[in-house]
């Protein structure tokens, strides 16, 4: 079908102005094409948004008020009419959102503000363009974004505390290069992966701080000709400092970028949770087990206990840093100030921070209510996990560590070929593969929860160290 033919694309009647009366009406002879209209219009998008552009046009009402561009009543009233727009906007249910014909949500306040106000509504503009505009939207929103993913991201630190608390003696085999490696404690494990989620706290501390930068009263790219007191509308609307360009001002996304890469490495973080927790759970490893609200089933079969909530979390990770590389790569080449390109940034930023909503809850329950199996744990440490120790032996004896590895090496060979745990070799066998060994007291170093304690210093995983992580 032809454009002629597709009529307003929003049931505006194809009025001259185009959807929802545009905001740049005057200078254009005819409509625009539905096409366009549809790819340009950000109002399905950046809806949300509605409360920060009603903070930020009250803000701008005092502002202008200051600057003499507004008398006392006129901007009580538009103030007045804000408020009422507010309100307004906090009750639309989906059927307002989807049928409000505006290109975006500046467009739609302002136009709202008409009906609450009249025609004084339209000095609001006065001095401010959409591209100062929805860079002070988009920084508040990122702001109490950040907010919001910290206090979430505390609840899946205090799950693996809280558990980490139960299981300062369990013992269990950490990995490198997923190979049993040596004897931790269950808690050391667990505060292992809380460490991360405090370094995205700071991550998220820092995009905030680097989000709450004032870009309003930059106006389209050259600055505003009014006196408006950008010190004043900083306070105003929480920021921490005033942009000092306002070329760089409307055009910088840096934040959006910043939120976006400090999100990916919380979910990059989560992924790796999930994946240690998938494995963990299987059968075949057993560690732990999750609870049955927070395990999904089979529709084939009858004995399944999927971890699908840790599965989505772990593929998560994909998802956001998608979002990051798509905006970066938006960014990448673009000329200086605003573009529309730019409006890409809120469809990335949305997805992310909705998708990671998602999956912290997610994360945070199955954490809280798994099982940690300190039997299963325990019966996967083998001898072989103490070779270290057995040479950490040798060494408080005198022998360097080199020729020490070399004698247990021996040892551990024997006890491959004999088919049988170090600690089952008989001292003749030993005597044969390490006369140095076989000089220990061998058979006691090798004890798991001695070899733990042992780990004594600062980040070790020794109780009294774990306990002072905890
Ligand atoms: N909807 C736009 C966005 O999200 C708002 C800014 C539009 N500015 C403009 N000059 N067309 O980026």
């Amino acid at each position: 079908m032809g454009e002629a033919g597709e009529g307003g694309a929003s049931g505006d009647g194809g009025a001259a102005g185009g959807a929802g009366g545009r905001l740049w009406g005057g200078r254009f002879a005819v409509a625009t094409a539905p096409s366009l209209d549809r790819l340009n219009r950000s109002l399905p998008i950046d809806r949300r948004l509605w409360a920060e552009d009603v903070a930020g046009s009250r803000a701008w009402v005092a502002a202008l008020r200051g600057a003499g561009v507004l008398t006392e009543t006129e901007s009580a009233t538009l103030d007045a009419g804000l408020a009422a727009v507010a309100e307004r906007l906090a009750s639309w249910g989906e059927g307002e959102w989807a049928t409000a014909p505006d290109e975006d949500i500046h467009s739609l306040v302002e136009r709202l503000l008409g009906e609450e106000a009249g025609p004084v509504a339209g000095k609001l503009h006065t001095g401010r363009s959409r591209n100062d505009q929805v860079a002070t939207d988009g920084r508040l929103w990122a702001m109490g974004a950040a907010d919001r993913l910290s206090a979430e991201l505390a609840g899946v630190a205090e799950a693996l505390i809280d558990q980490a608390s139960r299981h300062g003696d369990t013992l269990m085999p950490a990995y490198t290069h997923f190979q049993r490696a040596q004897p931790v404690t269950a808690a050391h494990w667990l505060l292992s992966h809380v460490w991360p989620l405090q370094r995205d706290r700071d991550r998220l501390a820092d995009a905030r701080r680097r989000a709450a930068v004032l870009p309003l009263g930059s106006g389209a790219i050259a600055g505003c000709p009014f006196p408006v007191d950008r010190e004043a509308l900083r306070d105003a609307l929480g920021f921490e400092a005033v942009s000092p360009n306002s070329m760089d001002a409307v055009g910088d996304r840096d934040w959006a970028a910043d939120l976006l890469y400090a999100m990916t490495m919380m979910a990059v973080h989560l992924s790796r949770l999930a994946e240690e927790l998938v494995v963990f759970g299987t059968a075949e490893f057993g560690f732990v087990r999750f609870a049955d609200a927070w395990s999904t089933g089979s529709s084939l079969m009858p004995q399944k206990r999927n971890p699908d909530g840790l599965e989505l979390a772990r593929a998560g990770a994909g998802r956001i840093l998608g979002e990051l590389v798509g905006l970066v790569a938006v960014l990448k080449g673009l000329p200086g100030g605003y573009s529309k390109d730019l409006q890409e940034d809120k469809r990335a930023l949305f997805d992310a921070f909705d998708h990671l909503l998602a999956l912290l809850p997610a994360v945070a329950g199955t954490v809280a209510t798994l099982e940690v199996d300190p039997a299963r744990c325990r019966a996967a440490l083998d001898d072989a996990m103490l070779a270290t120790d057995l040479a950490d032996a040798l060494v408080a004896a005198g022998t360097p560590f080199r020729a020490a590895h070399e004698e247990v090496g021996r040892v551990v060979r024997a006890a491959e070929a004999a088919g049988c745990a170090l600690s089952a070799l008989d001292d003749d066998a030993v005597r044969a593969a390490s006369p140095a060994v076989a000089a220990l007291d061998w058979r006691a170093a090798l004890d798991a929860a001695a070899a733990v304690r042992r780990k004594a210093g600062t980040g070790g995983t020794a109780p009294a160290a774990v306990a002072a992580q905890l």
